[in-house]
């Protein structure tokens, strides 16, 4: 098969990290003999410096004429006060929008060899297994108005919490089709008791779920659903929720897994299986930021990143063998007690970035 694929690495420590998923990535195409195009575009900080904007429309035009999208991290204190407001997320975020990658999959598992390196209670995480499914072309990211002004009350700014009932169908969907491959739940999370946005999520989730008799569907409010997260996390399978509300559980979220570091996400533009026949290229992400403050060290977890390519290869190509593979490398290279900083405990194996690619690289080598 041959794979045309864009690579965005982005800023601080975005390219570190795709380098070692780009390593995974030649190396499995070599083994498994298939063709790989690669085109490499600016995004985030490094694209503000060099064109003046976050997503330059070479960039855009790559990702278009690609398969699937590879993409490292934006953003840094250096673009904090950047003139004219233009600010490096502008451009993960332009592309999102711009190519209709509404659902966000953010798998949480918890790798047992792992369990001690989280701050919770190995008890509580032993059966951690679930997929956090995030609206993220809606809601307060995107809707207007959405600005900044002056008047005689002082400075105030505004963001809008606007959800159409469509955009909220197609994000259940995508969560129900995903809960009829797992273990059939879905756990709906929203603000009903406060937000008008809230309620309409729930009808809509009510709704569909009438077309799938099979699965069982819990409502759960956010201020809850933060809190079940550390108590009980095991009790979660898939949870839908919209773009706000899933970013932060999903960063809570990855406490579980021991680390920021380790929680790899996929957007797509319709449900899981779709998208290897949709017209639009899906886009591959670690759902960790570009960490500016450890940039450049080779200390970053580059995990993420390439769980994130297993599953670009299982959702974009369906190569299933390749992507089992990849997870399965993961696994024993953590089995082996080799670890980045960010996961390392008393008995671990101390490795860079570049040294876990290695080992990672290493045994797909050894199966395959
Ligand atoms: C994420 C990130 C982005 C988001 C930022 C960088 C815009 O935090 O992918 O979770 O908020 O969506
Ligand atoms: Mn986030």
């Amino acid at each position: 098969m041959k794979l045309n694929v864009a690579i965005l690495p982005g800023d601080g420590v975005g390219p570190e990290v795709t380098t070692e998923a780009e390593k995974v990535l030649n190396l499995v195409v070599d083994r498994f003999g298939h063709k790989l195009d690669t085109s490499t575009g600016l995004i985030g900080g490094s694209a503000i410096d060099e064109t003046g904007t976050a997503l330059p429309d070479n960039t855009l035009d790559i990702c278009r004429n690609s398969d699937a999208i590879l993409f490292g991290a934006v953003g840094g204190p250096k673009w904090d006060s950047a003139p004219g407001n233009i600010r490096p997320e502008d451009g993960i975020l332009a592309i999102r929008k711009e190519l209709g990658l509404f659902a966000n999959i953010r798998p949480v598992k918890a790798y047992s060899a792992l369990t001690h390196a989280s701050p919770l209670k190995e008890d509580r995480l032993s059966g951690v297994d679930m997929v956090i499914v995030r609206e993220l072309t809606g809601g307060l990211y995107f809707a207007e108005p959405k600005k900044r002004w002056e008047d005689e009350s002082g400075k105030q700014a505004v963001d809008t919490l606007l959800y159409s009932e469509n955009e909220i169908f197609r994000i259940m969907k995508v969560a129900f089709e995903l809960a009829t491959t797992r273990k059939l739940k879905v756990t709906s999370v929203d603000k009903f008791n406060v937000l008008e946005t809230g309620r309409l999520w729930r009808e809509v989730a009510n709704e569909v779920s009438s077309d799938y008799p099979n699965i069982e569907l819990e409502h759960m409010l956010v201020d809850n659903a933060a809190m079940q997260l550390v108590r009980a996390p095991a009790n979660f399978d898939v949870i839908v929720s919209e773009n706000t509300f899933g970013d932060i559980l999903s960063d809570e979220a990855s406490v579980l897994t021991g680390s920021m570091g380790m929680l790899p996400s996929a957007s797509l533009s319709g449900p899981i299986g779709d998208s290897n026949t949709s017209n639009t290229a899906s886009l591959y992400e670690p759902i960790h930021g570009s960490a500016p403050d450890i940039q450049g060290k080779d200390i970053a977890n580059p995990i993420a990143s390439i769980l994130s390519l297993a599953m670009m290869l299982r959702y974009s190509f369906g190569l299933y063998d390749e992507a089992d593979a990849i997870e399965l490398a993961v696994q024993t290279t953590l089995e082996s007690k080799y670890r980045t900083p960010d996961l390392a405990t008393d008995n671990s194996i101390v490795v860079s970035t570049s040294e876990m690619g290695a080992q990672i690289a290493d045994r797909i080598n050894k199966y395959k």
